[in-house]
């Protein structure tokens, strides 16, 4: 692996990801100091505790220091400053940025200036590729691989980046089918679809998630994204459409696990918790290892 730099799932390679995963197994539980003597910067200009706190603890594991922007309100963004000015700014401070935004295209525009390593850690409605690797790397934890498994994305598919970025992923390698189960105003862009289309990976579009129950491996819950509507009153018209019950969750296999990036607001009911098929903390708990193997990774093949 060469790169310096994350900014979409869509560059990665099967090879790469296959190399981060096994990375991360071995990274499990420890801490070392392959960053010793660095200062990580975590630029988070958007609401988020735990991917940013996910990275900073892998930060501290690999044994770096961290300087941070968690509001900015606190920032010269708020001054008028550009984007491109405050990249340039920040990496005069530290060895690596990871960093956070609204808007969609804003991970790119900071790449493009920034000489040291970099991470893209969500840029709105658009990529969020840290969390497809952990996504990813569970998948194979929880259910052996991506290979003959059947997935499927439950909730809003229009807006949640996760559900982007994984599925660059799911199409390296060679899953059975995918169900995507939306509300008509929340389906999965034809931008994404067609990735599947290229790579032969046979999937289909619905409103209905009982049907799909029995015969899926990963079922994907996600939240519907408040912050990405236009209009309040469409949100609140769309908001509690899917909610996964204990009973919805016997109708599928008892090897069936459930992912959610989280935050989960009421799209998993709380007694799903304690059954077997819910993985959604575990996944926390490995996009700590995934994000150091990646950390590491890239301060490795930097020169500056
Ligand atoms: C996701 C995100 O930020 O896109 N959360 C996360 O990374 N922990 C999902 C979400 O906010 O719904």
């Amino acid at each position: 692996m060469q790169r310096t730099k994350l900014v979409t799932s869509a560059d990665l390679t099967r090879q790469e990801v296959d190399f981060l995963m096994e990375e991360a197994e071995k990274l499990r539980g420890k801490t070392t100091q392959d960053l010793s003597g660095k200062i990580c910067a975590t630029l988070f200009l958007e609401p988020s505790t735990r991917t940013r706190l996910s990275f900073e603890s892998a930060i501290l594991r690999l044994g770096g220091k961290l300087i941070n922007i968690t509001d900015a309100t606190q920032s010269s963004v708020k001054k008028g400053e550009t984007l491109e000015d405050t990249i340039r700014v920040m990496e005069q401070y530290a060895d690596l940025i990871v960093m956070r935004h609204p808007q969609a295209g804003a991970a790119e525009r900071a790449a493009a200036v920034i000489q040291k390593p970099f991470i893209n850690a969500g840029d709105g409605p658009n990529q969020h590729p840290t969390q497809a690797l952990l996504d990813t790397y569970t998948i194979r934890r929880e259910v052996g691989g991506v290979d003959g498994k059947i997935i499927t994305f439950v909730g809003d598919l229009k807006y949640g980046r996760t559900v982007h970025s994984l599925l660059y992923l799911l199409a390296l390698y060679k899953p059975e089918k995918i169900h995507f189960v939306s509300p008509p105003a929340l389906r999965i862009p034809p931008l994404y679809t067609s990735i599947l289309q290229k790579s032969g990976i046979p999937f289909q579009e619905t409103q209905d998630l009982l049907p799909c129950l029995p015969e899926t491996d990963i079922l994907y819950m996600t939240r519907i994204q408040e912050e990405r509507f236009e209009d309040p009153k469409e949100y609140r018209r769309l908001k509690g459409c899917y909610i996964l019950t204990p009973a919805l969750v016997e109708q599928g296999k008892n090897s069936m696990k459930i992912l959610h990036p989280l935050p989960r607001i009421d799209e998993i009911e709380h007694g799903v918790d304690g059954m077997v098929q819910a993985a959604y903390f575990r996944q926390v708990e490995n996009g700590v290892y995934m994000r150091m193997a990646l950390l590491k990774e890239l301060v490795k093949n930097s020169s500056v």
